[in-house]
């Protein structure tokens, strides 16, 4: 059978993912009826809906069979699909990172900045991402009794250190805040680049177009200073690296800076701002983890499967095949629906439930197989160390206001949790 339209509409619709239940109750109703199965709207090519743990996993582990590049990497109309490739030269995506790359290109790419995530690099970056966290909670105390975590310190915290890790000065780190809110918030009137409800696929394109060139402009004059003058930054890893012993593409290496600068922060602002909800929504668990602050790395695992700020990705079959029972055609375009698998029933207890202490918690968050998440330990150290500095210092808290989402369906999560605290 195929999805029933209302159920499918939710699955797309930006305000269903800012209203958190709407998208929650769509996916637990595919879960439970219609798990892997073909959804149907207007103005989009039917695609299929992968909304079981198991599923997705299975998906991704078969990186050769389900491309990244064939076809749009997220979500996209038919008619904004016919102008990126009229505008890309038959590409169906505007930017070339690592998400819109299939071997061999991919693991080449990947392979360029691989070892600067990895654990072993990253912990001499600690004692500086400490430092940072500090400041940001003083920042906060200072503040007194009341703040809005997402906007005061959630969004802010990840950006401060992945443009330090990058390169970018202080100076800079408003714009790209905004630059990022604009490519993930083209559907939020409140964030969006024309701070308007979008109207038509002209204006959405105009408009992301308009940002990417922002982004680029920044980026080259970047690269022609690390080659000139290279440091130890991220940014002269990839203006002075090289793939298939030449100098990376014009292209990649301007979607390479823009991904780190957008991804390495929004998903791991959203997942802070998440957990700040949900602790003070769940006084229990606040009080358990900062009784026992060795939980903090649970926590942190919890609340990047509570808040799933990737909402999706999308696949394209190489070939005719089969999974979970369905035939999937060569061709056929799939929607991983990341929030669906880390509340799949049959993997968690208590799915909706936010458990400080959850064990084991294999959510899907990060992806999984040769896309996984690159940043994810850059990630968990940033959280781990912040909540390692402020659950010390902080007493109480609770909600001061309605706490809001941002409506977008590829990357979102909230964008307001006022809150009211005490701390020392
Ligand atoms: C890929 C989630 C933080 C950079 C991904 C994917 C997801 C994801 C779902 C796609 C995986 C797949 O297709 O299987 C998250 C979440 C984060 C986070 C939930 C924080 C809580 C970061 C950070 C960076 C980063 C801090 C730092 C630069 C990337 C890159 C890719 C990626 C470059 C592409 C990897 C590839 O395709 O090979 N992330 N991410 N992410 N992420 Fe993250």
């Amino acid at each position: 059978m195929a999805i029933p339209e209302h159920i499918a509409r939710e699955v797309i619709d930006p305000k269903a993912y800012a209203d958190g239940k709407r998208v929650d109750d769509a996916f637990t109703w595919l879960r439970a009826n219609a798990p892997l199965d073909v959804a149907t709207v207007e103005g989009f090519d039917p695609f299929w809906v992968v909304t079981r743990h198991a599923d997705i996993l299975n998906i991704e582990r078969q990186n050769d069979l389900f491309h990244n590049e064939d076809r749009s990497a997220t979500l996209t109309t038919i008619e904004s699909d016919k102008r990126v490739r009229e505008m890309m030269g038959g590409s169906p995506n505007i930017l070339r990172s690592l998400v819109q790359m299939d071997n061999p290109d991919h693991m080449q790419y990947r392979r360029l900045t691989q070892a600067w995530f990895m654990p072993q690099n990253l912990r001499k970056l600690e004692d500086r991402v400490r430092e940072i966290a500090r400041g940001f909670i003083d920042q906060m105390a200072a503040k007194g009794t009341e703040c809005d975590f997402a906007r005061d310190v959630a969004f802010l915290y990840p950006l401060h250190v992945i443009m330090e890790v990058l390169g970018v000065p202080p100076i800079d780190e408003p714009r790209m805040l905004k630059l990022t809110q604009e490519l993930f918030g083209t559907q939020d009137p409140d964030v969006n680049r024309a701070g308007k409800e979008v109207g038509t696929t002209d204006d959405a394109l105009k408009m992301i177009n308009e940002t990417i060139f922002d982004f680029m402009t920044y980026f080259n004059a970047m690269t022609e200073d690390r080659r000139q003058n290279p440091r130890e930054d991220l940014a002269s890893v990839i203006a002075n690296g090289a793939v298939y012993g030449q100098p990376l593409g014009h292209l990649e290496a301007m979607s390479y800076y823009i991904i780190a600068a957008t991804a390495g922060h929004d998903t791991t602002s959203n997942t802070t701002a998440g957990a700040m909800w949900a602790l003070a929504e769940n006084p229990d668990q606040f009080r358990k983890v900062k009784d026992d602050l060795s939980l903090i790395p649970s926590m942190v695992e919890e609340s990047i499967r509570w808040e799933t700020p990737v909402k999706h990705f999308m696949r394209t079959a190489t070939d005719d095949t089969e999974v979970a029972g369905q035939k999937i055609a060569k061709n056929d375009w799939l929607f991983l629906a990341y929030p669906s698998g880390n509340r799949d029933e049959a993997v968690f207890d208590d799915p909706f439930t936010f458990k400080v202490d959850r064990s084991p918690n294999k959510h899907v968050a990060f992806g999984y197989g040769a896309h996984v998440c690159i940043g994810q330990h850059l990630a968990r150290m940033e959280m781990r160390v912040l909540w390692e500095e402020l659950l010390p210092r902080l007493h109480s808290i609770e909600m001061a206001g309605k706490p809001q989402r941002t409506q977008a369906n590829f990357v979102s999560g909230p964008k307001s949790v006022p809150i009211r605290f005490k701390m020392s």
